[in-house]
C-alpha cells in the first residue's frame, strides 16, 4: 500500500514569507481543480495497475481548509485508508461545520498553522489570524473529537527573539498538541523586495541556533520525542505519513506541484493551477507531470542516507542491509569516517549499528548531506 499526497494550492492570503505553490484570488478555479485531482487520481491508479487503497492520506497546501469541505469528503469518497488522515488548516478559515463534515470524511488528523503567539509579528508576516483565532480553532478541533494535533511554529522570524520563543512554547505546551513542528525561517529573496518589513531585523545566525536549542530542550522536557530535525511528537503521535518520505517509501502525489516516488521514479506535476487543470480535463492526462528521476541503485542508496539520516535514528545498518542487500560500513567507509570524524554523525549500539547526526550535524545537516550527494 501507498500513501497519498493531496495538493490544496489555495490561500486567502499569501503569507510574506511564503513559496510553497500556493495563490489567493484563484477561488473560481475549487471546483474544476477538485474535478482534476479525482481524475487525476484514478489515470495515475490505472497507469499503475493499483488500486485506491492508501497507508496514509495527507492533504496539504496552500490551505485545505479554505476550500468548501465538501471537496474533501468527495475526494474521501474515492479513497480508502484506514490509517492516518491529516488535513493542513489555518485558523482564520475554519468553522465547526467544516470540521464536522472533515470528520465525516474520515479525516483523523489536523495540522495548524500558527507560527508564533505575537500577535504583532503575525501581522508583520501576514498571516491572517491572531492567536484568539488559533485557540478558538484549537479547541473546536478538540470538541469534535479530533484527537491528534500537530501545531506548526516558526523561528529565526523579523525582531524574534528567545523570549518570544519561549512564551510561544509555554502556550503550546499548555495545549498539550498531540504533534509540533517547529521550521526555522527559510529566506527567499525574491519576496524580501515585496515585503521589507517582514524581514526586517533578523536574529543572527548564533540567536537563530540558540533559539532552536530552546525548542528542542523545553519540548524534551515536556515529553515531545524529537523524531526528526523539525518534528516533535508525543510518543506514537509521529507523523505517519511524513515518515513515508523518510523512510523512503513509495506514495503518491496529486494536484499541482505535487511529486509522486512510484517505482523508483521520480514525478512532478505542472505547478500551474490552470495548465495543470487544462492538461487533466481538456488533454484526458496528456503530460501533467514530467519524469524528474528515474533512480540507479546507486542513487537510491545515496538518497536513503540522506532521508533517512533526517530522523534522529538514523540508519541502522540491519535495516540497510535488508533493504539492499550491502554492508553500510562498506558501501560508504570514506564518507561515514569523515564525517564521524568532524563530529557530523555518531555510532551507536552494538550488535545492530546505527549512524545518526549528532547535535552537531543536526545544525550542520548541509554538509552532511553533501558527503552523498
Ligand atoms: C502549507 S503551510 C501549513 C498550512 C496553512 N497553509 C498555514 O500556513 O496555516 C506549511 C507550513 O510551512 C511552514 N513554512 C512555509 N514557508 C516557510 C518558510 N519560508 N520558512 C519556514 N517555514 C515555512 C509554515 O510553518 C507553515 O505552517
Ligand atoms: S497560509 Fe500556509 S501555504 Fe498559504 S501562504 Fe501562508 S504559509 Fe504558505
Amino acid at each position: 500500500m501507498r500513501a497519498l499526497y493531496v495538493h490544496i494550492p489555495f490561500c486567502k492570503q499569501k503569507c510574506f514569507y511564503c513559496d510553497f505553490n500556493s495563490y489567493s484570488g484563484k477561488e473560481h478555479m475549487i471546483e474544476q481543480y477538485v474535478k482534476a485531482l479525482k481524475n487525476e487520481l484514478s489515470f495515475a491508479l490505472q497507469k499503475n495497475d493499483d488500486k485506491p487503497v492508501f497507508k496514509t492520506v495527507y492533504f496539504g497546501g496552500g490551505t485545505p481548509s479554505v476550500i468548501p469541505a465538501k471537496y474533501i469528503k468527495e475526494i474521501m469518497q474515492d479513497i480508502k485508508c484506514d490509517g492516518e488522515v491529516t488535513l493542513e488548516l489555518n485558523p482564520g478559515t475554519i468553522t465547526k461545520e467544516k470540521l464536522m463534515t472533515y470528520k465525516e470524511a474520515g479525516v483523523n488528523r489536523l495540522s495548524i498553522g500558527l507560527q508564533t503567539t505575537n500577535d504583532d509579528l503575525l501581522k508583520r508576516i501576514g498571516r491572517i489570524h491572531s492567536l484568539k483565532d488559533f485557540e478558538d480553532a484549537y479547541y473546536m478541533a478538540r470538541e469534535e473529537g479530533v484527537n491528534n494535533i500537530s501545531v506548526d511554529l516558526m523561528f529565526g522570524l523579523s525582531n524574534q527573539t528567545l523570549k518570544d520563543i519561549k512564551s510561544s512554547l509555554d502556550y503550546i505546551i499548555n495545549l498539550k498538541p498531540e504533534h509540533i513542528s517547529c521550521y526555522s525561517l527559510i529566506v527567499h529573496d525574491e519576496l524580501i523586495k515585496k515585503n521589507p518589513n517582514a524581514f526586517s531585523n533578523l536574529p543572527s545566525d548564533e540567536e537563530e541556533r540558540k533559539m532552536y536549542y530552546l525548542i528542542c530542550d523545553e519540548l524534551k522536557k515536556n515529553g515531545y520525542i524529537q523524531y526528526e530535525i523539525s518534528n516533535f511528537a508525543k510518543p506514537g503521535f509521529e507523523s505517519k505519513h511524513n515518515l513515508c518520505y523518510w523512510n523512503q517509501e513509495e506514495y503518491y502525489g496529486i494536484g499541482a506541484g505535487a511529486s509522486s516516488y512510484i517505482n523508483n521514479t521520480r514525478y512532478k506535476n505542472i505547478d500551474n493551477i490552470e495548465e495543470y487543470v487544462a492538461a487533466i480535463i481538456d488533454r484526458h492526462g496528456e503530460q501533467y507531470s514530467i519524469i524528474e528521476e528515474i533512480q540507479t541503485e546507486e542513487s537510491k542508496i545515496k538518497e536513503y542516507m540522506i532521508l533517512k539520516l533526517r530522523l534522529l535514528d538514523g540508519v541502522s545498518e540491519y535495516d540497510f542491509k535488508n533493504r539492499f542487500n550491502k554492508d553500510l560500513f562498506s558501501v560508504f567507509k570514506n564518507e561515514l569516517d569523515k564525517l564521524i570524524d568532524l563530529g557530523l554523525i555518531e555510532l551507536v549500539g552494538d550488535s545492530n549499528k546505527s549512524v545518526r547526526l549528532t547535535k552537531k550535524g543536526l545544525d550542520l545537516a548541509n554538509i552532511v548531506w553533501e558527503e552523498f550527494i
